[in-house]
This record gives structure tokens, C-alpha cells and sequence, in this order.
């Protein structure tokens, strides 16, 4: 039996445990094809060393900096998986990718500074931004020919541009970054002497295209994604970059998540305002262990996580876009469907609560609150579960349509 196989989730204990709009929040009976959270259990590596660590009953404070292991784990797998060269020294372990936004926001803006915040993009960046008492400045983030196309940003920095946020691989579009691209927004920076906010949660759920919307070449990690670390670490200086557990390997509840960057001074910056060292701030030792089975044990789980979803993301496009009134491109990287809905004519919020009350299907609507005002008239639809419960789903989803 394959690891992802239908009867391998545990809508039982899905419902029980699995918030933030999914199963636990949603009406019995309703599919929630909603936050980016796989439905599937964990890879087994991960709850053995949980056992394995709290079978003696001690559970005393950790390194102040997180344990060495871990640092050395996730320097050792972005060096193997995306060619990134990050000493563990610059690693600093932290409660989630979300926290560790928040973090080098307020390592770097003070009052009034901007930040260019891509409009559609995952609302952390606008909200870390705010939560430092920056002010985001919105750039309109429009694909061409499969990419963001960045030929205007330079027109959205000022002289209190301070950071630009980079969201690689996309969400909510799924689109990677090609070095031009790289190099463009590397080459504002240098220009206007700016940081990059470069969150990297989605790039190990990249897929090797070999059609459609292909990948760039000459890229160094999976399935075609390219980092910005590509450009150089000398030139990566003003990179402040976060890692995620949720998405890749489903550990979302554990907030695990590391800070890490080239510059030891920026680094000093964050450690600071984490407030690791007083203790005030850090991750539990429960969320280390299983980050440190994770990075060590469970890759293997990840590439069959990322096959399955591929065979999941080929049919739900093919799906959709038989869907008289909705559009979507084919994702390159993340579990995510953009879905235009623009020729329904209804908004994206009247039509996830059409989908909830009506056809038993929760989507995440676009609009201001969670991607930005450019994404009103799409929905987004995550497809980390089985192929049996997203055919459900988008039978909902085509049934939905068809009652309007
Ligand atoms: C682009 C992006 N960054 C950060 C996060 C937050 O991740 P975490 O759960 O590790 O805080 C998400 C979650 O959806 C995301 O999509």
C-alpha cells in the first residue's frame, strides 16, 4: 500500500484536530479543500522520535539557540536539496516560518519604513510588516507567459523603501522564479540598498515539468526551483530567509520553523528581537525533535508526497478548467489552485459561501483579507488530500457552479 493512498487519512481524527478552516471548523459533511495542510498523517519517523524523546519524562529547557542538531540538519538539507550554503551558526530555530516573518520584520523596519508586498500574496507578509509598524506598499504582482512580471516594481520604491517580501516559490499562483528574475530584484536592491524577506516554505513542493508550465533551467534544487541564493551569498548579505515544516512534511500544529541568513550582524538582529535569549521567545523541544526527524529521516516521504500531488494537480487543473466559468494555470510548485471565477460574476467571498451552503465544499476566497485586493475574483483550492476526496470536492465545486 502506497503512503498516500485514499484510505490512508484519518478523517476522524482530521476532525478532531485539524483547525484553521479545515476539518475541525467546517460543518459535518463538508469537504474543506482550504488552508495549505496536507490531509495525510505524518511521515512515522516523526512521531517515533517524538515517543522516543519524551519516553523518560524530561522536559527540560533547550539550547537558547535551539539544539545544535538542528541548525546542523537544515544546513546540511538546504545545501543537498537547494544548493544553499548556510553555516548552522546562522541558523536560528524558531516557532514557525509565520514567527520567523514577523521576526526579520522587525529586525529590520521601524516606524514608517515600507515594504513592497506583492498583491496577490500570502497576507503574512503584509501582516508582518504592519505587526513591525511598516507600511506595505502593494505591488501589483501580474503573470506573464507563466511568471510574475516584475518590469514595474522599480516604480513602487520610495526613499522609505526598506524591504521587498519574496514569496518563492508563490503563493497563492504556485509560480517559481527564473534567475532573470532573481537578478532583477536582486539588482533594486543593490541599487536602492534594500533587504529581501524571502520565504522559501513552498520550495520543496516543486514539479518537474516536463510540459506546460515548465520550470527554469540551470536551477539547483527540486523539480526546477531556483533561490535567490543562487545569485551568491556575498550578494545574498541583505537575504533574510525563513524555513518551514508545514507545508513539506504536515507538522503545521508543532510551529516549527528556522531564521537564517549570510550576514552576521543581521543575524544578531534577529536573535534580539526573537527574545530567544531571555527565553521569552524560541521552539519547544518537542517541535526540535521532530523538525531535527524531519530534515534527517524524511525527504523520502516529501518526493512521494510531491508525486502524488503531481498526479492530484494535473487532474484537478483538467477538472477546473472543464468547469464552464472557471480558469486556472498549472501550478509549477505548491498544492495550491489559483482559480479564476471573475466570469461567475460574483465575488470570491459570496461564491466560497455559495460553495459552503450549497454544495458542502469550503474553498478559501481571494480579496483584501488573505492574498491581497488583486486576488478578488479568484479562489484558492488546496489539493494536499486524496485523489478520492478531491474528485469529491470538485464534483462539488462543478455542482456548485451548476446551481447558479
Ligand atoms: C508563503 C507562506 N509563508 C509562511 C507560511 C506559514 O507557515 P508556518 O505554518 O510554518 O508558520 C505559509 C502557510 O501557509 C505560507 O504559505
Amino acid at each position: 500500500m502506497t503512503l498516500f493512498a485514499d484510505q490512508n487519512i484519518n478523517i476522524g481524527a482530521l476532525r478532531k484536530k485539524a483547525f484553521n478552516y479545515r476539518w475541525a471548523e467546517v460543518p459535518e459533511g463538508t469537504i474543506p479543500l482550504t488552508a495549505a495542510d496536507p490531509d495525510y498523517p505524518a511521515a512515522p519517523e516523526i512521531s517515533r522520535a517524538l515517543i522516543d524523546y519524551i519516553r523518560d519524562g524530561y522536559f527540560s529547557y533547550t539550547p537558547k539557540l535551539g539544539y545544535p542538531e538542528f541548525a546542523q540538519a537544515l544546513s546540511t538539507a538546504l545545501a543537498r536539496r537547494k544548493g544553499e550554503e548556510i553555516p548552522p551558526r546562522l541558523i536560528l530555530p524558531i516557532d514557525s516560518a509565520a514567527r520567523g516573518m514577523y521576526e526579520i520584520a522587525r529586525a529590520v523596519l521601524r516606524p514608517g519604513d515600507e515594504m513592497i508586498v506583492f498583491d496577490p500574496a500570502d497576507y503574512l507578509f503584509r501582516e508582518s510588516c504592519l505587526a513591525a509598524g511598516g507600511k506595505p506598499v502593494y505591488f501589483p504582482a501580474r503573470l506573464k507567459g507563466g511568471y510574475i512580471d516584475l518590469s514595474a516594481l522599480e516604480n513602487y520604491i520610495t526613499p522609505k523603501t526598506r524591504m521587498i517580501g519574496l514569496c518563492n516559490p508563490h503563493n497563492p499562483y504556485g509560480v517559481l522564479y527564473r534567475g532573470e528574475d532573481l537578478e532583477h530584484i536582486m539588482g533594486l536592491c543593490e541599487k536602492y540598498d534594500l533587504y529581501i524577506m524571502n520565504d522559501e516554505i513552498w520550495s520543496d513542493i516543486v514539479y518537474a515539468d516536463p510540459s506546460g508550465s515548465s520550470g527554469p533551467s540551470g536551477s539547483s534544487g527540486p523539480g526546477g526551483f531556483l533561490s535567490v541564493y543562487s545569485l551568491g551569498n556575498e550578494r545574498c548579505r541583505r537575504v533574510m530567509s525563513v524555513f518551514g515544516f508545514s507545508k513539506s512534511f504536515g507538522i503545521a500544529g508543532l510551529r516549527a520553523g528556522c531564521v537564517y541568513c549570510t550576514d552576521e550582524e543581521r543575524f544578531a538582529e534577529i536573535v534580539k528581537v526573537s527574545a530567544v535569549m531571555t527565553t521569552a521567545g524560541g521552539i519547544s523541544s518537542l517541535s526540535q525533535v521532530a523538525g531535527i526527524a524531519c530534515l534527517n529521516e524524511c525527504y523520502y516521504w516529501v518526493d512521494e508526497f510531491v508525486r502524488h500531488l503531481k498526479g492530484n494537480r494535473d487532474y484537478a487543473a483538467g477538472r477546473i478548467n472543464g468547469i464552464p466559468g472557471l480558469s486556472c494555470h498549472v501550478p509549477q510548485a505548491t498544492y495550491l489552485m489559483y482559480v479564476d471565477i471573475r466570469q461567475l460574476g460574483l465575488s470570491s467571498e459570496g461564491f466560497a459561501e455559495h460553495l459552503k451552503k450549497n454544495a458542502g465544499l469550503a474553498v478559501v476566497p481571494g480579496g483584501r483579507q488573505y492574498f491581497g485586493a488583486a486576488s478578488e475574483g479568484y479562489v484558492r483550492i488546496c489539493f494536499a488530500t486524496s485523489r478520492e476526496l478531491l474528485t469529491e470536492g470538485l464534483d462539488r465545486l462543478e455542482a456548485g457552479v451548476g446551481l447558479l
